[in-house]
């Protein structure tokens, strides 16, 4: 039953005001699947709304509680690939998860209203407990994973959260959890959209998913050397056995590549040279390697410089800026629940 009494007059949703939340789990390194995911999205959006980005360690209990003790170094190799990539702690404010513990009040207090099936139904659920056979994660805290997704961008007041195809089921979820708080207890906060970037999808150096688990990435802290390294053996389209041979870029991993992180002019090029046996694979490689070159450099600068500079500073900056907009959320919050 609707609570009609609870409504108080001073917290409509603002409807127009776009808030982005979005974050990343600390598992070690980014690569740049993680810069065309995401990363290229967010330094672009933190000039055109408010920003929070949170290093989300306690999510990565949710499957790790088992191993714990890389996550504190984790966060930072994170916080520094996202300062290198272009991430600004003076326009967006950066946080780790588990150093706003009104997250978790707010969590405890969405698993009385949150049905189990609704956490049952998530596709991730089911899939993820299939692929993760080596552990125990028949447990509350992994069902509820999307549930704890769903509070780190509504205690922000987040409405606008840049993510993945893969994560669309997940801000459904949190839309819907967020329609039966405001129904039983008030009109308080806005449903969360997702923003979804239309982008080339980067595999990996061997053509399966870009992924530390493969061995098939290229890092946002790799030299120049290693990048070469890295791209000047990739396997190609197989038709090319000899330089005479021609061949079909989209069935090219390097090609993959170039969708990515060269223009279209340049693809033109390549594609017809590509299908007339006009230029060889090397010569394709090396327009790639450098263009990546372009991309990486001024991320390398921006880590030296980072590298120099108080991490803990820039986090406990972000935590105090999240952090008031959790306490206040949370001061509505225990008013509007009456607990
Ligand atoms: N679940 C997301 C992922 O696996 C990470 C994440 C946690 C997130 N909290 C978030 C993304 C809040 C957006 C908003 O990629
Ligand atoms: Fe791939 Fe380029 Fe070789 Fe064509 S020329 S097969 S796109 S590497």
């Amino acid at each position: 039953m609707e609570n009609q009494t609870n409504i108080p007059t001073n917290t409509t949703p603002n409807t127009q005001k776009k808030i982005v939340m979005s974050g990343m789990r600390p598992t070690g390194k980014l690569h740049l699947g993680h810069w065309v995911g995401a990363l290229k999205n967010w330094v672009v959006l933190q000039n055109q709304y408010p920003c929070y980005f949170s290093i989300v360690d306690w999510h990565a209990l949710t499957t790790d509680y088992m191993k714990t003790g890389d996550i504190k170094r984790y966060n930072k190799e994170v916080l520094l690939d996202w300062l290198s990539a272009g991430i600004d702690p003076s326009k967006a404010s950066i946080f780790v998860q588990s150093s706003i513990k009104e997250i978790a009040e707010l969590y405890l207090l969405l698993n009385m209203i949150t049905p189990l099936g609704w956490l049952e139904r998530v596709p991730t659920f089911k899939e993820q407990q299939a692929q993760l056979q080596d552990r125990d994660i028949n447990t509350i805290g992994f069902l509820g994973y999307p549930l704890l997704q769903t509070v780190d961008i509504i205690v922000v007041r987040g409405n606008l959260v840049p993510v993945g195809e893969d994560q669309v089921y997940h801000i459904e979820l949190a839309r819907e959890v967020v329609r039966r708080f405001n129904f039983i207890y008030g009109n308080y906060f806005d449903e969360p959209q997702e923003l979804l970037t239309p982008i080339p999808k980067l595999p990996g150096l061997d053509g399966r998913k870009m992924s530390k688990s493969y061995d098939n990435s290229i890092y946002l802290s790799d030299s120049r050397e290693v990048v070469e390294k890295k791209i000047r053996p990739m396997k190609t389209d197989e038709r090319r056995q000899r330089r005479t041979d021609p061949g079909v870029p989209d069935d090219c991993p390097v090609f993959d590549f170039h969708k990515c992180f060269s223009s279209e002019g340049e693809r033109e090029t390549i594609t017809q040279g590509c299908t007339t046996a006009g230029i060889g694979c090397i010569d394709c490689k090396k327009i790639l390697i450098a263009n990546v070159h372009n991309l990486m450099d001024p991320i390398r600068e921006r880590r030296e410089k980072y590298n120099n500079s108080n991490l803990d500073d820039i986090l406990e900056t972000g935590r105090k800026q999240a952090g008031e907009v959790a306490q206040k959320t949370l001061e509505d919050v225990r008013e509007l629940v009456k607990v």
